[in-house]
Parts: structure tokens; C-alpha cells; sequence
């Protein structure tokens, strides 16, 4: 339906979709068989003005069809196999959480909004800090056009469900003629002590860090691995990187430590954003200043 001219999306939406669910919901074999000849018959008689319309349209994707995207794409690779990501040691850095879409796309939607300086159409670099199976590398390259969408994760089951994503990914946009943005995925590595990761975080517009199950010492060695963050870089956290009542000392200065840098907001969620809970979270989105 996205790639059709409205029309023909309202024909097939109204008529055909309807059609074709209640004849699977009643078992109605030969109005399914009518149905898929119906659209076959549409697509073929329509063949010309379907390609020109797709072709000459600049349309952006819904965010639904995003969504919708996203979830076919875990419901096939993910959702089979999803016992595995149960497998971690609990209470350690590695415990297994989601952000959902709808919260990632209100956060993104929170960035862009913020002024022409932080317009995401004009970023280029996403990394997700521990991208569990993915979901949010993809999203941010598929709903928010970003140009280098990467993901790190370190722990073997999501890291294989993230690469199986990847390539669902890329068949996917390749089956709705949909121009892919560059996707990369570190799997099975660390963002500690990992050159490669280093210089794509260095390069990187927007840091996710889902940091919610890190412990304090973690969470400083990644405050560590911040201190060559260009100006205008927005790191999105789960737990504050800056502490409480923080001032900077002249060591930390010296040791060129990101925390006098950082412009903080303390966000709230809206219900039903993360996979752990249905309460709404606290998220930190922090923005790199100039020295
Ligand atoms: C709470 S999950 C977040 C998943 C995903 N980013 C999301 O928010 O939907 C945190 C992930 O960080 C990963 N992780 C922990 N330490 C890591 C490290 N040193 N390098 C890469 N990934 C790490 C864990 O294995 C886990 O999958």
C-alpha cells in the first residue's frame, strides 16, 4: 500500500485487505483465492503508473510502516527464539532489556524537534551502545534516515538474533524498493578497549546507552570512553552519567572528562516504553557542549 498512488492504496486498504482477513478468519478458501487475484489483477493492470508514481515520489515512511516493518522483523527472527535472551547472569552489566519503538521513535522525534543545529535529517552517525538484538540500529536507519546506523553488543545470542535481523533487514527493504541506509553491527564485541567501535563513536551524532542495568564502575568506564565526543553529540541514557550534585575537580579536567561538558535533561517516558516494565522509565538525553 505504500508504494501504491492513493487510489489504488484506498482500493486495496478498503476492498481487498478486508476481503482477503475475513476470508482467512471464516476459512472462506475461494474468497482468499479471489482476494490475492483481485490485488495480483490491480498490480498488473496498474503496472506503469505504479512504477512511475514510485519512482517520481519523494513520500517519507509513516512512522506505522516503520513500526510495522520493525515488528515483522522480530516477530520472524526474534520472537522464536526469544527464551535465549532470558539466558544472562541477573543483577550483572549483561541483564537483557528493550527499549520499544514508540519510545525511540518520541525520544528521536524530541531530538529533531529541538532546534536546526540537532535536526536529525541532517545527522549522519547512530550507535547503540550494547545493541542487544538490534531493533533500535534498525530503526534509527529505517524511520530517521540516518546515514551510518551502527550497533555493539557483546553477549552470543542477541548478537546472532541481530545479525539474522540484519539480513531480514536487508531483504525487506530490497522487497519494498526501500533505499537502505548503511547498517553495521559489532557482534559479539565490547565497546571497552575496541579501536574500530571507538571511532564510530567519536564520529556518532546520536549515542543510545541503555545503560538502566550498568553498574557505578560501568558506567564510569563509559563516561571515560565519552572524552573525544564532538560538540552536538546527544548521548541518550537510561540512568544519569553525570551523578548527583556532580562539580568537576581539576583532575578530572585534566583528564579531559566529558562530565563538565554535558548539557543534561531528565525526560520522562510515556507508559508501555520499555520491555521490563509498563511504568514509565526516566531517560537522560545529554548533549556535548564546546569546552
Ligand atoms: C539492556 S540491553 C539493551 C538492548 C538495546 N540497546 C535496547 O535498548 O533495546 C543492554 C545490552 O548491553 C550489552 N552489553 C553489556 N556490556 C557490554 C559491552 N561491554 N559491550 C557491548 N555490549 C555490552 C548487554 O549484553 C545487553 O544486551
Amino acid at each position: 500500500v505504500v508504494n501504491l498512488p492513493q487510489l489504488l492504496a484506498v482500493k486495496v486498504s478498503s476492498e481487498i485487505v478486508p476481503k482477503f482477513t475475513s476470508s482467512i478468519s471464516s476459512g472462506d478458501y475461494t474468497g482468499l483465492v479471489d482476494a490475492i487475484e483481485q490485488y495480483n489483477a490491480l498490480i498488473r493492470d496498474n503496472r506503469a503508473s505504479i512504477l512511475a508514481y514510485v519512482k517520481s515520489s519523494q513520500h517519507t515512511l509513516s512512522t506505522y510502516f516503520c513500526h510495522q516493518f520493525l515488528q515483522q522483523l522480530y516477530t520472524r527472527i526474534v520472537t522464536p527464539q526469544c527464551v535465549k535472551l532470558k539466558r544472562y547472569k541477573p543483577f550483572s552489566n549483561f541483564v537483557y532489556g528493550e527499549l520499544l519503538p514508540g519510545f525511540v521513535s518520541d525520544i528521536m522525534g524530541y531530538i529533531q524537534e529541538r532546534g536546526d543545529a540537532t535536526r536529525i535529517g541532517s545527522l549522519q552517525n547512530f550507535m547503540d551502545l550494547g545493541s542487544g538484538v538490534g531493533n533500535t540500529v534498525f530503526q534509527a536507519a529505517l524511520e530517521f534516515g540516518f546515514r551510518n546506523s551502527y550497533g555493539v553488543e557483546i553477549m552470543e545470542h542477541p548478537s546472532d538474533m541481530a545479525d539474522a535481523q540484519l539480513l531480514e533487514y536487508l531483504e525487506k527493504c530490497k522487497l519494498y524498493g526501500l533505499k537502505e541506509n548503511h547498517v553495521e553491527l559489532f557482534s559479539r564485541q565490547s565497546f571497552f578497549d575496541n579501536p574500530v567501535v571507538k571511532d564510530r563513536i567519536d564520529a556518532s551524532d546520536v549515542l543510545l546507552c541503555n545503560n538502566y542495568a550498568f553498574d557505578y564502575d560501568f558506567n564510569n568506564r563509559i563516561v571515560d570512553m565519552f572524552k573525544d565526543l564532538k560538540p552536538g553529540t546527544t548521548i541518550i541514557t537510561l540512568k544519569p552519567l553525570v551523578p548527583y550534585a556532580f562539580k568537576i575537580t581539576a583532575d578530572e579536567l585534566d583528564k579531559g572528562s566529558i562530565l563538565g561538558r554535558l548539557h543534561v535533561q531528565k525526560m520522562v517516558s510515556k507508559p508501555g516504553a520499555v520491555s521490563w516494565t509498563n511504568t514509565p522509565v526516566y531517560y537522560y538525553v545529554n548533549t556535548v557542549q564546546e569546552d
